[in-house]
This record gives C-alpha cells, sequence and structure tokens, in this order.
C-alpha cells in the first residue's frame, strides 16, 4: 500500500501554488501497540488551510515546514491495534492531506455510515456545519423576526447558517458572488433575497432587502463587504466574525473594518469565534441538524472533486467563489 502525502514546503506569499508543498508516495507504515492505520475517502478542503500555512500564533500552532498539510477527513479503519477501533469502523478526524494516516485514537470521532452518506460527515454534520450552529446560534443570538445577513450565503457554512435562521423564524438574506449562486440561495436554500455582490457596490442590494436594516450580521469575508454592512445595522446588533476569505491572501496587512464607530453608534457587538471551543457541544449540533434533515428542513450541497493529486489547484477555487457547495477531495473509493 502506497501513501499519497503533501507535505509543507514553503510559507506562500499571496495565493499558495504547487510548489509551497512536496508531493509524496511511500509505503504505508504498520500501526504499533495502541495505534489504527486509517484510509482517507474523503479530505476536506478549508479556508482556514491559507493561515495554517503562516507562521505566528494563531487559534492553532501553524504547520511547520515539512509536516503533512493539516487537513480534516473521513475515513475508514483497515487495521488496528487499538482497544476502541476495529477495521471497518469510519471516524472523522484531523487526518492531513494524506490517503493513509497513523492514528493514537485521540480525537477521531466514530461516525454511522448508515445514518448519511460519509461526505456529509465534512459538510452539515462537520467542522463546517458546527460553525454554522454555533457561530450563528451562540454567538449570533438570533430571535424570532430578525433580519440576518449572511456572506458567502451559498458556501458550506453560509448555507447552513442561512437555513438555520428561517428554522428560528428569522428572515435571511444572503450575499454571493454570481447569478447562479443567487438563484440557489433564494430557491433552493430559502433566503428570502441574495445581493450578487459581483455586480458591483451592496449598499442597493442591502437596501431593498434589509429595508429596516440588519439584526444579525454573519460575517465570512470580511474586506469591503463587512464595511458596508456596519452602515445598515440595527439598534443592538450581533456581528458574527466567522472568517474574513477576502483578506486571506492579502499580501499587504489585513484590511480591519473602518466604519466601526457604528458599533457605538447602535449600541451593537462583533464578536469572533472558533469551532474547535464547541467540540464537547458537536453531539447536540448532530443529533438537532439530523433531525432538521429527516425533516426536510435542512439540505447540504457538497463540491467533490477527484484525486489527492489536484490539492493545490483544488484549494484555490474556494478563494476564486469556484466552488458551490462544501468543497472536499474523494482519494479512495
Ligand atoms: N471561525 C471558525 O471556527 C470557522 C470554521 C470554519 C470556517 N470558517 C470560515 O468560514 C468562512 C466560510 O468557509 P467555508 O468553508 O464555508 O467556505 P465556502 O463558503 O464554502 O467557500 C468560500 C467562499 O467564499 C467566497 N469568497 C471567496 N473569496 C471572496 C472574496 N474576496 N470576497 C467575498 N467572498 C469571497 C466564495 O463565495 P462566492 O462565490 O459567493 O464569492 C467562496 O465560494 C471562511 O471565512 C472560513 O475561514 C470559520
Amino acid at each position: 500500500m502506497i501513501n499519497k502525502r503533501f507535505r509543507l514546503a514553503a510559507r506562500p506569499v499571496g495565493l499558495p501554488k504547487r510548489s509551497d508543498w512536496t508531493y509524496e508516495e511511500l509505503p504505508v507504515a504498520e500501526p504499533k501497540d495502541g495505534e489504527l492505520l486509517i484510509r482517507s475517502l474523503y479530505i476536506s478542503l478549508d479556508p482556514a488551510m491559507r493561515g495554517w500555512m503562516n507562521a505566528g500564533k494563531s487559534y492553532v500552532p501553524p504547520v511547520e515546514i515539512g509536516d503533512v498539510m493539516r487537513a480534516g477527513a473521513v475515513g475508514e479503519v483497515i487495521a488496528s491495534r487499538h482497544p476502541d477501533f476495529k477495521a471497518g469502523d469510519y471516524v472523522s478526524g484531523m487526518l492531513g492531506m494524506q490517503t493513509h494516516a497513523i492514528s493514537n485514537g485521540r480525537n477521531l470521532f466514530k461516525l454511522d455510515a448508515q445514518a448519511a452518506p460519509l461526505p456529509k460527515y465534512l459538510s452539515v454534520l462537520g467542522m463546517t456545519g458546527m460553525t454554522a450552529y454555533f457561530g450563528f446560534l451562540d454567538v449570533g443570538l438570533p430571535k424570532p423576526g430578525d433580519t440576518v445577513l449572511v456572506s458567502a450565503a451559498t458556501g458550506a457554512v453560509g448555507s447552513i447558517v442561512g437555513q438555520i435562521a428561517k428554522i428560528k423564524g428569522c428572515r435571511p438574506v444572503g450575499i454571493a458572488g454570481g447569478r447562479a449562486k443567487c438563484e440557489y440561495a433564494v430557491s433552493d436554500l430559502g433566503f428570502a433575497g441574495c445581493i450578487d455582490y459581483k455586480r458591483g457596490p451592496i449598499f442597493p442590494g442591502i437596501a431593498q432587502h434589509c429595508p429596516e436594516g440588519i439584526d444579525v450580521y454573519f460575517d465570512n469575508v470580511g474586506g469591503e463587504i463587512l464595511d458596508a454592512v456596519l452602515t445598515r445595522i440595527r439598534l443592538h446588533a450581533r456581528i458574527v466574525i466567522c472568517g474574513a476569505i477576502s483578506q486571506y491572501n492579502n499580501t499587504t496587512p489585513i484590511q480591519g473594518p473602518k466604519n466601526y464607530m457604528s458599533l457605538l453608534v447602535n449600541r451593537a457587538r462583533m464578536e469572533g469565534f472558533v469551532v474547535f471551543d464547541f467540540a464537547a457541544r458537536y453531539a447536540e449540533a448532530i443529533h438537532q441538524m439530523s433531525q432538521w434533515m429527516k425533516e426536510g428542513l435542512l439540505v447540504s450541497k457538497e463540491d467533490i472533486v477527484d484525486g489527492i493529486e489536484t490539492f493545490p489547484e483544488t484549494l484555490l477555487k474556494l478563494y476564486a467563489g469556484e466552488n458551490f457547495g462544501k468543497l472536499m477531495l474523494r482519494v479512495a473509493h
């Protein structure tokens, strides 16, 4: 058996490129006592990967030069010398950008492959679904009747936030790039409206779709869109800082919010969060979201690309807005 993997070779400047990693194929190692061997089936591609490649302090340590690139994955146990796992179990965890991983079992979650198709454990029932659930409900503190604006509205996180907002009696409005994504947001995800930011300034769209202003803004993109939204928030608005993808590949310092005095004027709050802080409550979110899926209230879309070898180029789809749904690689069948 051969393990195909990508190790970090250089810290990127701007958009990452293939030469920022080393691709290798080498024989798969044998698990030792207390270890198990996992064959990855699907590997998650996440905007945060760009940040993990930078040196310096963050919410997780940087990937060091020479390390296997950090990545979440779903896989099948193919050999085990660990008491809690057996061959044939399905698991998810941070298995890295590689086809085979040795694990000591720590931070591995067992999956019920009968309950949902495996890719769902990287999308709505995985890290991005958890991000939407806890970021929106625990940080956004929505109330029925709230106008909820969501950027990257058709993406892995944004699409789930919009649907939960609707379930909770709010009025979700999306911001997305392009006509097809905006149509999908309204027709399939239940957004009340969607603003195509690629067509021009978003102020008229906000005025049209959020005439009373914005109660909750779930921000996935930062930059100019955040600035524009800040001018339209309501009294006691909550701005959830989930991410700032428009800034991740900057070669100049990140653009901070210009219009932040609007927080003072509107007695509003802007708060960041990291999904990993909610790990102890993932089971609660998975249970609730599975229930909503069964009731037909929650759908998710996966954008699956074949082949681990395509990793460097496929990752770039996220920063160009070329993914439609949760982006992941299928690395085995
Ligand atoms: N805080 C946490 O714990 C946590 C955890 C997971 C993810 N996140 C964050 O959540 C956000 C969404 O992640 P995801 O996995 O769901 O990705 P995603 O939304 O599925 O994909 C990224 C999307 O961002 C949009 N985008 C890219 N460049 C942009 C730009 N310059 N301006 C505006 N929009 C841009 C694109 O959508 P359009 O085509 O619509 O432009 C693209 O499809 C990211 O910021 C990520 O870092 C945070």
